[in-house]
């Protein structure tokens, strides 16, 4: 199980000046293949995830989208707005704003795209207290040493 599954823990409800946006947000997550590098569900684990490489060769990996703190480039909407349609340049994360689809769609539809990345991240953020981790960082490492599950699971 995992600590925060889309759809339980803000079922289209990110509350973002006051619309929900999410419901419709997730309709244009496939629309716009963003699930190809990020996952379906937006853990960073799409089917293009592995063996990709920055603009100067090194290894970098679609960022898990399910645990905001962690977003290099900010949590606030505008943060998100920003790395979407601006794009992380060097990355194969490019700037959302010239691809067709998102031509043809309004400012309305960037913040509902936005409103759904919120959405993937439980409202608080959970606790790990050092014990949990210990014991979950067995189940999750496996013997290869690579990640073999999803979140750490905390208790808030
Ligand atoms: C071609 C693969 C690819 C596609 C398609 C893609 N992304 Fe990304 N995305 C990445 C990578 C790789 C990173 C991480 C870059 C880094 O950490 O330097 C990233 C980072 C991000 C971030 C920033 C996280 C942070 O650390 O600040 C957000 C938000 C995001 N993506 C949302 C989206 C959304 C929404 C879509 C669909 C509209 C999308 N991405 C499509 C590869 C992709």
């Amino acid at each position: 199980m995992s600590l925060h599954p889309i759809g339980d823990a803000h079922p289209c409800s990110s509350d973002l000046e006051g619309h929900s946006y999410a419901c419709e947000g997730k309709k244009l997550w496939h629309v716009m293949l963003c699930q190809w590098c990020h996952g379906e569900e937006g853990r960073g684990d799409g089917q293009t995830a592995r063996d990709m490489t920055d603009d100067w060769g090194h290894p970098v990996r679609p960022a898990d989208l399910t645990y905001k703190w962690l977003f290099k480039n900010g949590y606030e909407p505008k943060d998100i707005y920003r790395s979407i349609f601006g794009g992380l340049n060097g990355t194969p994360m490019q700037s959302q704003s010239t691809t067709v689809q998102w031509t043809q769609l309004g400012e309305h539809e960037r913040w509902e795209m936005v409103g759904y990345v919120l959405s993937l991240s439980p409202a608080a953020r959970p606790v790990l207290h050092l014990r949990d981790f210990a014991a979950q960082r067995d189940k999750r490492i496996g013997p290869s040493g690579r990640v073999v599950s999803g979140s750490l699971q905390g208790t808030n």
